[in-house]
C-alpha cells in the first residue's frame, strides 16, 4: 500500500492524476472504475486537463461505475449514470456506451446486478478502481457491515449515508433514494489496481479506521488492505488521524 498525502484537495488531484495517465499511456484500451461523489470531481478535472493538452487520450477506456441508485426516473440529472456521463463521459471524452452502469430503473434489481458481474467478466475485470471513501468508511455503497467478499448486489442505505448524499439533491433527504446497487467489496478488490482517494476533515475518522483500524466489514474501506496494489491519496485534513498515536 502507498499512501500519499499532500497539502491542498488540488495536490492530491495531480498525484492522482498521475497515476490514472501513467497507466493509461501504458494499457489505452483500460477499463477505468469510476466512482461518484464529490471526492474523486477534481481528479476527473484533473484528467480532462491532462487530455485537452493532449498528453493522454481516453478514447479507447472503458469506464464501469461502482454503483448506482435505485428506483431515480432515468431523465434525473443525479442518477449515477447522468453524473458519470457528466463528469467523466463529457470531460474525458468517453461515449455514453463506453461507460457501464447498472441498471437503476430496473423492476429486476438482482438481475441488473448480475448483469453488471457479467459485464465485468465480460471485460475482463477492472485494471483500475478510483474509490471515495463514505464518512462511515463505505466504498461504493457497501455500508458498515458489507461481507469482505460480497458480489455486485441490490442494498439498502443507511441513514448516514443518504444525510451525506442529500447535498446533491437540494439537501432534502426525503429525496435521496433508499436503495442502490452497488458493487460488492469481494468485486471492488477483484479489480487489478485500486486508487483511493479522500479528502476533508469529514474524511479522518473514517481513513483512519481504513488504515490503522482492524480489516473489517464494519469498515468497509479497510478492505482495500486487502489488495496487493493499492495507492491511497489524501490531503492533510483526512490524513490528520493517522499521526496520533
Ligand atoms: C457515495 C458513493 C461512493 C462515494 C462516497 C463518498 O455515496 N456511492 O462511491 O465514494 O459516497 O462520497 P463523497 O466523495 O462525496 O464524500
Amino acid at each position: 500500500m502507498r499512501t500519499f498525502v499532500r497539502k491542498t484537495v488540488e495536490e492530491v488531484a495531480e498525484v492522482a492524476a498521475e497515476h490514472v495517465v501513467q497507466l493509461i499511456r501504458a494499457h489505452p484500451e483500460m477499463v477505468l472504475g469510476v466512482a461518484t461523489g464529490s471526492s474523486p470531481l477534481p481528479l476527473y478535472a484533473a484528467l480532462s486537463r491532462r487530455a485537452a493538452a493532449g498528453e493522454v487520450s481516453f478514447a479507447d477506456v472503458t469506464a464501469v461505475a461502482l454503483d448506482e441508485y435505485l428506483g431515480l426516473p432515468p431523465e434525473h440529472p443525479e442518477t449515477y449514470r447522468n453524473v458519470l456521463r457528466r463528469e467523466v463521459g463529457e470531460r474525458l471524452g468517453i461515449q455514453p456506451s463506453q461507460i457501464v452502469v447498472p441498471d437503476g430503473a430496473t423492476s429486476d434489481p438482482d438481475a441488473a446486478a448480475a448483469e453488471l458481474e457479467r459485464s465485468l467478466s465480460h471485460l475482463g475485470g477492472v485494471d483500475l478502481q478510483i474509490l471515495g471513501v463514505g464518512t462511515n468508511g463505505h466504498i461504493g455503497f457497501n455500508e458498515p457491515g458489507s461481507a469482505l467478499d460480497s458480489r455486485t448486489r441490490p442494498v439498502v442505505l443507511s441513514g448516514r449515508t443518504r444525510a451525506a448524499n442529500a447535498r446533491f439533491f437540494g439537501g432534502d433527504v426525503t429525496l435521496v433514494p433508499s436503495r442502490a446497487i452497488t458493487q460488492g467489496i469481494g468485486t471492488i478488490l477483484a479489480a487489478r489496481r485500486l486508487l483511493v482517494v479522500a479528502t476533508g476533515a469529514a474524511k479522518a475518522g473514517a481513513v483512519a479506521a481504513a488504515i490503522r483500524g482492524p480489516i473489517t466489514a464494519e469498515c468497509p474501506a479497510s478492505s482495500v488492505r486487502l489488495h496487493p496494489d493499492v495507492t491511497i491519496v489524501l490531503d492533510e485534513a483526512a490524513a490528520a488521524l493517522l499521526r496520533v498515536g
